[in-house]
């Protein structure tokens, strides 16, 4: 596997190689990685495209510094991952090599920058925004695997194609789960033992909802129950819970035939902020 630190040594390798014949697939990622990550690189080995995957702990999407201080950063042990998953590229830039001077563009995604993760993680996605276009430009994919486990990102990603016009095909693939149903996540390394313990009721929940939905009761009622369940231990601060349309990510009162649904929750677990979805 080659592994590229800058923009030039990259764009020189790809300038080579024969666009029309091999076709590109990307995993744009922030490291850390494991299994989740490896299935958006299988998914794109598997199509027999040359897989290119990109490590850069993005500092514009996060709006807590903290959040970014500490998040994990394993690149020996990443880049053993991806030697055996058969990426063929990894590219690991500086901050400087991404952001040479400081980035002004707006973006604008309509209801996406409002709700859930937009709502409460100001900034977000125009730091996801930003970064996913700059990497667009420089390794200009074909194909674009990203992840359902961070189901508004894929929205604004296909959003963000769409206004910038760029002949990408966004692909979305399904959430890789640890054996007790919780969502892998680079940031699970970071939960205390209790934590992790703790962090098995979110996909337990979400099951559930399908349940309760399946009974027929009310969303309200839906809402209720998970708020019920999570404040009786503590260590739990549920961000938002809420049932939306699975294409606009509108928030729903009521269940109609005509709408697809789809569960969506952001919650602490002591310090440490998780999320999950669950197609209904
Ligand atoms: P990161 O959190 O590293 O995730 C990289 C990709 O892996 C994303 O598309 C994410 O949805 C996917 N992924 C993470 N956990 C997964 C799981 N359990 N199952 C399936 N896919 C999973 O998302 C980002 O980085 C950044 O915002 C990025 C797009 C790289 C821009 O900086």
């Amino acid at each position: 596997m080659l592994i590229f630190r800058t923009k030039s040594d990259i764009q020189r390798h790809l300038n080579a190689f024969n666009s029309a014949e091999n076709k590109i697939g990307f995993i744009p990622t922030m490291g850390a990685l494991h299994q989740g990550h490896i299935s958006l690189i299988d998914e794109s080995v598997k199509r027999g495209l040359y897989t290119i995957c990109s490590i850069f702990v993005n500092p514009t999407q996060f709006n807590d510094k903290r959040d970014l201080e500490n998040y994990p950063r394993t690149l020996d042990s990443d880049i053993q991952l991806l030697e055996k998953s058969g990426c063929n590229a990894v590219f690991v830039p500086s901050v400087e090599e991404i952001y040479p001077s400081e980035d002004t563009r707006k973006f604008s995604f309509g209801n996406l920058d409002s709700l859930l993760e937009g709502k409460h993680r100001p900034g977000h996605f125009l730091g996801v925004a930003k970064v996913v276009s700059i990497l667009f430009e420089i390794i200009k994919p074909d194909f674009a695997f990203f992840g359902s486990k961070d189901y508004q990102q894929v929205l604004v990603i296909k959003e963000l194609t769409k206004q910038l016009n760029l002949p990408i095909t966004i692909v979305p693939c399904s959430i890789i789960r640890e054996k007790d149903g919780l969502a892998m996540s680079s940031r699970n390394t970071l939960l205390s033992e209790t934590e992790r313990k703790a962090a098995s009721l979110i996909p337990e929940l979400m099951k559930k909802v399908k349940e309760w939905k399946g009974r027929g009761l009310l969303i309200s009622e839906i809402k209720q129950k998970i708020e019920t369940e999570l404040a009786k231990n503590p260590i739990y601060k549920l961000e938002y819970f809420e049932v939306c349309d699975k294409t606009t990510l509108f928030p729903l009162n009521e269940l109609t035939p005509n709408i697809k649904p789809i569960a969506l929750i952001a919650c602490f677990v002591g310090k440490i902020r998780l999320i999950d979805n669950l197609e209904l």
